[in-house]
């Protein structure tokens, strides 16, 4: 499991009185978004497909920082046991909810050659239409409290990166509903906006995804000269759920 957030620029009411889901919640960044969120005071209800992870994490945020964390099993993949699981818990709590993170995904290196139609499929299904199942569960909730949506994203896409077709197309689309969402649903009060991470230190994607030997020759890419962080990401991901970014819609930020 990543770091806690352990310094915070940010009030630590900043989001009290708060309600937020995310999905993937139970590991690497989407944890640290569901730690970070409920020591700055939020209700978190966190999604995946592993119980028992699920509940370890759910304990160690209550243990860091005394959180309240709700658990909510289901593959984002399935629509309607998603909505299911998604109305539950927030009905079952406070019936209300103001931030959606939808960072559930699937990933694996492999090459287009080796890549079977179900392999390609199964990477979209997570990341693309399993955002877009999350999002539609939780419209009423959303417009109800004039909330507000986070996507978690990737830069993948961007350049064209070699074994990664599956995951760059599915990010793709879902920075393409980012912006369709902050459209739609911007005159309901909703914002809806992206984070792409490059690579994250100590996250299962790294450890899936990196080559070996490649971290030094990644780091000298980096203008800052070192990988980004969770902690990074929280930061981030804070401000863009907080007030302060009130206006700022549709737009997906690369860290
Ligand atoms: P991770 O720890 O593997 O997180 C992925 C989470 O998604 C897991 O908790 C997993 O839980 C959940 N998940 C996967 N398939 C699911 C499904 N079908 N239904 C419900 N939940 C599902 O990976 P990570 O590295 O922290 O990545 C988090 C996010 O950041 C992803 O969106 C990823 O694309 C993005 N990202 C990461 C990096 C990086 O360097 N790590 C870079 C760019 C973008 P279960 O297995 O229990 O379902
Ligand atoms: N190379 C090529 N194909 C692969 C593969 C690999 N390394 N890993 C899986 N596949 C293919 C499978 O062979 C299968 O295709 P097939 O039916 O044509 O044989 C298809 O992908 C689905 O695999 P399956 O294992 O049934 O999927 P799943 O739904 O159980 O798991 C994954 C989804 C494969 C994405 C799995 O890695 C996962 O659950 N990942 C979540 C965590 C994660 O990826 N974190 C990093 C986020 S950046």
């Amino acid at each position: 499991m990543s770091n806690p957030l352990t310094t915070t620029v940010f009030h630590a009411d900043l989001l009290k009185d708060k309600v937020a889901l995310v999905t993937g919640g139970g590991s690497g960044i989407g944890f640290g978004l569901a730690t970070a969120f409920a020591r700055h005071g939020a209700v978190v209800i966190i999604i995946g497909r592993n119980k028992e992870r699920l509940e370890k994490a759910a304990k160690s945020i209550f243990d860091s920082n005394g959180g309240k964390c709700i658990t909510a099993a289901a593959d984002v993949r399935d629509a309607a046991a998603l909505r299911t699981a998604i109305h539950e818990a927030v009905n079952g709590w406070t019936g209300k909810l103001d931030i959606l993170v939808n960072c559930a995904a699937g990933n694996f290196l492999a090459p287009i050659a080796n890549l079977s139609p179900n392999a390609f499929k199964t990477v979209i299904e997570i990341d693309l239409l399993g955002t877009f199942n999350a999002t539609k569960a939780c419209q009423t909730f959303l417009q109800a409290s004039k909330g507000c949506i986070l996507n978690i994203s990737a830069t993948l896409a961007y350049r064209g990166t070699p074994l990664q077709s599956h995951p760059s197309a599915a990010k793709a689309g879902v920075d393409s509903l980012t912006r369709s969402l902050a459209t739609e649903w911007g005159p309901y009060g909703i914002r809806t906006n992206g984070i792409a991470p490059g690579p994250i230190d100590a996250t299962e994607g790294i450890k899936r995804l990196m080559p070996k030997g490649a971290r030094e020759q990644m780091i000298k890419g980096v203008p800052l000269q070192r990988l980004g962080s969770v902690n990074d990401i929280e930061h981030a991901a804070l401000f863009l759920v907080s007030p302060a970014a009130s206006y700022i819609n549709g737009r997906c930020t690369v860290l």
